[in-house]
């Protein structure tokens, strides 16, 4: 049997045979061929082979390419994921955007691949293995957290997107090929960014392949896959809402403010602002300033604030917030919301939705608005300056609906 695959347009990733193909429209590039040797019955006719009866002819079986569509969301603190196949979400998944370079990848743990950029010296592929998500934390190794440097989520990113991809449940069954221990993935990778796409697809188009528990992808990502706004799923969710349509997507480094016009058949970005700092991150900040008030023996780490402020609740008017010694910590949460929303960049965000929300709605998304304390708190501060409450939108899993509604685009009906 001699395989074959469809070249006429190759991506990286795809292995050029020599051999011509025959013209046939049912064949797309990418798709396998399998040739069979013809079968001859010689039992049958013993001489065949000596006489001139026309030969017969082989048999070819055509696997078709199974592109699967990925939409991320690299984000400083979550790397959120949607798995498209055959225009259904198939997976959905949540990754912390943390990345630790080890020297071996060890086996059983999630997001853990190996995979190559470049040649070496000696022409050989020099092989880098990666752990992506919590269990970076636990290599014994110092690790990269996105949410360490202003350009860490662009300059990480083919690590992040491989990291998500070794992370999906089903990898084996999503690839190609008639060898168990070589494969194709065929990649539509979408992706959610402030980055200019070609940044970010320049250094994972460098990335031949990768290998997941032993098994060896050769990667092919799709040329026509689009880079959307970062929140772009928020505009979506607001389509029906008004003409024109602002979203505040409350992330951990950024507060983004975005202006959507909503009269064609998709949102289109009008303007945008990041307002760097005014996100999660800062009211960390002024959390971990509020609790320590002046003692310093009452200091609580960073990384136990978060989780602090992620399981906060509000109820009947009140913050609630627990410390790792038992203490009860909302009013000092209250106070460091308070502060965050007055005197940060996203006291800037919100002065600049005061006048354009009195007359249009704003989709206020984003994890920061998953704390109920956060939501509630922003939402007065908002109708405080004269903003209808019925102009505030809230969709219903804020931290997710930037990537959630991309289904719109590309499942079943729309595909
Ligand atoms: N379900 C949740 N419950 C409580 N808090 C949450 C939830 N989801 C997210 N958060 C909080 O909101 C923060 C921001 O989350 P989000 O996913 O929007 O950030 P990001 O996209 O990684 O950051 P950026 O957009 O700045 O790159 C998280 O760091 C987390 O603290
Ligand atoms: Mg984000």
């Amino acid at each position: 049997m001699v395989r074959k695959k469809v070249t006429s347009d190759v991506e990286h990733g795809d292995t050029q045979l020599d051999d011509e193909l025959p013209v046939n429209s049912d064949i797309e590039q990418g798709d396998e061929l399998l040739e069979e040797a013809p079968k001859t019955d010689v039992t049958a006719n013993p001489e065949s082979e000596q006489t001139n009866e026309p030969k017969p002819k082989k048999t070819r079986v055509i696997i078709p390419k199974r592109e699967i569509t990925i939409i991320l969301d690299g984000g400083r603190s979550r790397i959120k994921v949607l798995l498209i196949v055959d225009g259904q979400v198939t997976s959905n998944l949540v990754i912390d955007s943390v990345v630790c370079q080890v020297d071996s990848p060890p086996f059983g743990e999630l997001g853990v691949f190996s995979m190559s950029r470049g040649k070496g010296e000696d022409k050989k592929d020099v092989v880098e293995h990666w752990v992506v998500g919590s269990s970076a934390k636990l290599q014994g190794k110092p690790f990269v957290a996105m949410s360490d440097g202003e350009n860490h989520k662009v300059d990480y990113f083919p690590i992040l997107a491989l990291g998500a991809i070794a992370s999906l449940p089903n990898l084996h069954d999503l690839s190609t090929g008639s060898n168990e221990k070589s494969r194709s993935l065929s990649i539509k990778l979408i992706t959610l960014s402030l980055a200019n796409p070609l940044n970010l697809k320049a250094g994972l188009g460098a990335c031949k392949w990768m290998k997941v528990d032993g098994i060896k992808y050769s990667l092919s990502f799709s040329k026509t896959a689009l880079n959307y706004p970062e929140g772009y799923g928020a505009a979506l969710f607001s389509q029906d809402k008004g003409s024109t349509v602002y979203t505040l997507d409350v992330g951990f480094g950024t507060a983004c403010v975005s202006q959507y016009n909503n009269q064609g058949k998709l949102p289109k970005r009008v303007s945008h602002k990041p307002n760097g700092g005014g996100g999660i991150s800062t009211l960390i900040r002024e959390f971990a300033e509020s609790v320590a008030n002046g003692d310093s023996s009452r200091l609580i780490k960073p990384s136990q604030l978060r989780e602090i402020l992620e399981s906060s609740t509000f109820e009947d008017g009140r913050v609630n917030a627990i410390a790792p010694d038992g203490r009860e910590i909302g009013t000092a949460l209250e106070v460091a919301i308070k502060n965050w929303i007055r005197d940060t960049p996203l006291t800037f965000a919100l002065e600049s939705l005061s006048t354009a929300g009195r007359k249009n709605p704003i989709v206020l998304c984003g994890g920061g608005f998953e704390v109920p304390a956060v939501q509630h708190l922003v939402k007065e501060a908002l109708a405080e300056s004269s903003i209808p409450l019925d102009n505030l939108v809230f969709p219903p899993n804020p931290g997710l609906i930037a990537l959630s509604e991309m289904t719109k685009i590309y499942t079943q009906a729309n595909v």
